[in-house]
């Protein structure tokens, strides 16, 4: 594996999906982040932000260090959602890397891929604990990066046969059930109605935009007895009583949680019944009959970035992928 002592290895957002990790790596990396995690193991302040666009745009500095991983680092993340009218990335930033020993910056790596990836990760971790382990029709609802990375991370841990897809968008539901369907060997309908993606199925995810003032389509009645939710962007899809259907609700985080909810969101929810490192280390338990509704807002955590990093960053040296730059 190369090191060169004074320099970093840089990462482009090719460079990164190149390394060739794989979900089920970076699940299992991010089992043992949770785990970790619950057993109070792991370092995570709340993240700051900067709000330079306007209305709901944001910059976040995220850092985390998780001792079992060898992982420090900090993840530089931009949400700007009037940029893809502009042709630009609704997501963009940066993960800086570094040496747990000596604090001393290993490598800057593109974050688009790695956010992409362990947001899913993080989703198909909380239905583990959460959804019935035979699931095998899903929902998705937003058929964007989230929706593909879904599918992917889901199928790694459930036996999944068919997938309701649908998206706002006609060509944007059509073109992710072709995509998907030959890519994971699944059967993925593009439906044209929310409602064909919620009812009938085990797992649903809703990955639409985040909107402060929640679009809420998704009505009670809608879930399944014995389905689970996740909700990728916050309660926007959601009714209150929709979600005060569910037997279980939970997170990815209570800390974050709370501090998210003084920001306006989530004002009308259960109460949150675990975060995924009480899950992890059974501290309170999962779904314990196969009736339950469960859920999970999970908001993503700093601990799921530097979960990643170091697979990729031990990997990209191990193949020679990057460029190094001086310090
Ligand atoms: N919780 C987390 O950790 C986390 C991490 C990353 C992204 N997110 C959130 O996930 C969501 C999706 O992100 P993305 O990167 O996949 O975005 P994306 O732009 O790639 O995809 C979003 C898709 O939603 C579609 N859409 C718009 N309105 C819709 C509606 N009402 N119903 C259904 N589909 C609709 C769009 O046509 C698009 O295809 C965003 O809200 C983002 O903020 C959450």
């Amino acid at each position: 594996m190369q090191t060169k002592p004074n320099q970093l290895l840089y990462l482009s957002q090719a460079e990164v999906a190149n390394v060739g990790l794989t979900m089920a790596e970076i699940i299992e990396s991010m089992k043992i982040m949770f785990r970790a995690k619950g057993e109070g193991r792991t370092e995570m302040p709340p993240k700051p932000g900067i709000h330079p666009g306007g209305g709901s745009s944001f910059l976040h500095a995220m850092p985390a260090c998780i001792p079992d991983l060898n992982s420090a680092g900090i993840k530089w993340v931009s949400a700007f959602p009037d940029n893809p009218s502009k042709g630009l990335p609704y997501i963009s930033g940066l993960v800086i890397f570094n040496d747990f020993a000596t604090g001393l910056p290993l490598a800057v790596m593109d974050c688009v891929w790695i956010t992409a990836k362990r947001t899913g990760a993080a989703s198909a971790i909380s239905a583990r604990h959460l959804a019935r382990a035979e699931s095998s029709v899903m929902g998705m609802l937003g058929c964007g990066v989230q929706g593909r990375s879904h599918v992917e991370a889901m199928k790694v841990l459930f036996p999944l046969k068919k997938v309701l897809a649908y998206d706002l968008s006609e060509a944007a539901r059509q073109q992710f059930a072709a995509e998907m369907s030959r890519q994971f060997d699944l059967e993925v309908v593009p439906v044209a109605a929310p409602r064909e993606a919620v009812s009938g199925c085990d797992i649903v995810v809703t990955a639409g935009p985040m909107m402060k003032k929640p679009h809420a389509t998704i009505q009670d009645g809608w879930l399944d007895e014995g389905a689970f939710a996740s909700l990728v962007d916050y309660d926007s899809y959601w009714q209150p009583a929709a979600m005060h259907e569910v037997d279980k609700f939970c997170t990815d985080d209570r800390a974050q949680f709370q501090s998210t909810r003084q920001g306006g969101y989530f004002p009308d929810i259960p109460a949150v019944h675990a975060d995924m490192g009480e899950l992890a280390t059974g501290q309170k338990p999962g779904r314990e009959s196969a009736q339950e509704r469960t859920m999970t807002a999970n908001l993503g955590l700093a601990l799921n970035d530097m979960a990643v990093a170091p697979l990729l960053d031990q990997k990209a040296r191990e193949k020679g992928i990057g460029t190094w730059l001086n310090l």
